[in-house]
């Protein structure tokens, strides 16, 4: 019988691995650097938690399921909502600012494509805390950092701010969220029609001009001359982000007001990085300031961070030619006849406890079929242990690479292959 991977899901060979851990890896040695600290969280919460405040786009997307004691729970469809969780139940006593990352898989009911997946993987950095500015440029420069840290050199990053785009919309929350959403989808037909239940109809020119600005700081003039002076304090809030990004030696980026976000909770600044590399989901990384303070009953508390998706991240990556070298075994022992088989796993235990990676011929193959599949793995050095060679405390050594062989003091074979990586 066959059984097919459930649809929007994928299975990952050794070489995919080996990506996929070298931008997870890269990842975290840029976000330790930047002083974060490694968090855990469950992979299903009780479903309420993202539905709280999550908005529509989210909601309609959750994996979720009833369990056997009738509990009503959601696969995590991203971080940001069981990291408050966190940190209203256990972090909140921590000096500030409370800096934190994790990793892992995430589940979204979406319609699979090239990049978008139904179990997907992300990068999520979150500081809580920290004055709202200072907060803003760490994060921006910090997902900036780890996107080149992980081998992307060529990214567009966009800046905006929700906050400017929620004070203008003066309505409830709950028509905010639609509206933004049409925004974000640029569905410009809905729109009106939410504009106009909110008695907003007038705002609909405005709205539509101001998702299209996108440029250098002379958009955020053009922002407020549309606004009629309504957005002044986000807009100077960005000049002054701009000044202080530029202390992280970051310029390389644009100002977009059209970026909404899918994700409700934002409030304030908010960023998108693209991969020009990639197809129609290009996006790599998003984030932006929020508040999620009543969701959890605690006072409100400046909360901002990113999450990035590794999925993308290791195709735009591989689409920039990122390559890389498969971590098989070095060394392969062959013991030359069943006499020499416990000769052979001595030294195979040997060179494994100095931190050689090395395997060993379990089936029983001759020399020959043996040397054939330790160069198939890829293997340089073939440790051949026959009778003549043990009297005399030694092995021979072939280097699959150049076809030379020396006989060698058992003593010696670790150092040579370790000092020859
Ligand atoms: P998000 O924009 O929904 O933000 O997701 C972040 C990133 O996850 C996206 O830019 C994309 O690269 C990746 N991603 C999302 N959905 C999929 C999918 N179906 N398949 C593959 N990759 C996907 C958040 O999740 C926020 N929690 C980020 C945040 C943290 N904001 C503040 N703190």
């Amino acid at each position: 019988m066959m059984f097919e991977r459930p649809r929007g899901t994928r299975d990952f060979g050794p070489k995919d691995m080996l990506l996929r851990r070298r931008v997870e890896n890269a990842f975290r040695k840029t976000c330790e650097s930047f002083g974060f600290r490694e968090i855990g969280t469950p992979t299903f919460e009780n479903l309420e938690l993202f539905t709280a405040r999550s908005g529509p786009g989210i909601v309609k997307e959750l994996y979720d399921f009833k369990d056997k004691g009738g509990r009503e729970l959601a696969l995590r469809p991203e971080f940001t909502a069981s990291i408050m969780r966190l940190y209203a139940n256990d972090l909140r006593n921590e000096p500030k600012p409370i800096k934190v990352y994790t990793m892992g898989n995430c589940f979204r009911y979406e319609e699979p494509q090239m990049g978008r997946y139904r179990e997907f993987w992300q990068y999520n950095c979150e500081i809580i805390g920290a004055p709202a500015l200072e907060a803003d440029a760490e994060i921006i420069a910090l997902a900036i950092e780890s996107l080149k840290g992980a081998g992307l050199n060529n990214i567009d990053a966009r800046i905006g701010h929700i906050g400017m785009l929620r004070s203008y919309l003066k309505t409830d929350r709950e028509a905010q969220s639609r509206i933004l959403h049409c925004l974000d989808k640029r569905d410009f037909g809905t729109l009106r029609e939410e504009l106009r239940k909110a008695d907003l109809s007038s705002e609909y020119e405005t709205l539509r001009d101001l998702v299209y600005l996108k440029g250098g700081p002379e958009v955020l003039d053009e922002a407020g001359e549309l606004l009629k002076g309504g957005g002044n304090e986000s807009l100077s809030y960005l000049r002054d982000l701009s000044r202080q990004l530029s202390l992280y030696g970051i310029t390389d980026y644009v100002f977009d007001l059209g970026v909404v976000r899918g994700l409700d909770y934002y409030t304030g600044m908010v960023f998108e990085i693209d991969s020009p590399n990639l197809g129609a989901e290009k996006q790599v990384g998003g984030g932006g300031a929020y508040d999620l303070s009543d969701v959890f009953g605690f006072d409100f508390i400046n909360s901002t961070g990113f999450a990035i998706g590794v999925d993308r991240v290791a195709l735009a990556a591989e689409a920039e030619g990122l390559k890389v070298k498969e971590v098989g075994p070095e060394a392969f022992v062959i013991p030359i006849g069943d006499a020499m088989r416990e000769k052979g796993f001595e030294v195979l235990r040997d060179l494994r406890t100095a931190g050689v990676r090395c395997d060993i011929d379990l089936v029983g193959k001759g020399p020959s079929k043996n040397l054939e599949y330790a160069s198939s793995l890829g293997v340089r050095w073939a440790v051949l242990v026959g009778e003549d060679e043990w009297k005399r405390g030694a092995v021979a050594l072939r280097d699959l690479d150049s076809g030379e062989q020396i006989e060698i003091p058992l003593k010696e074979i670790a150092d040579k292959m370790l000092s020859s990586r």
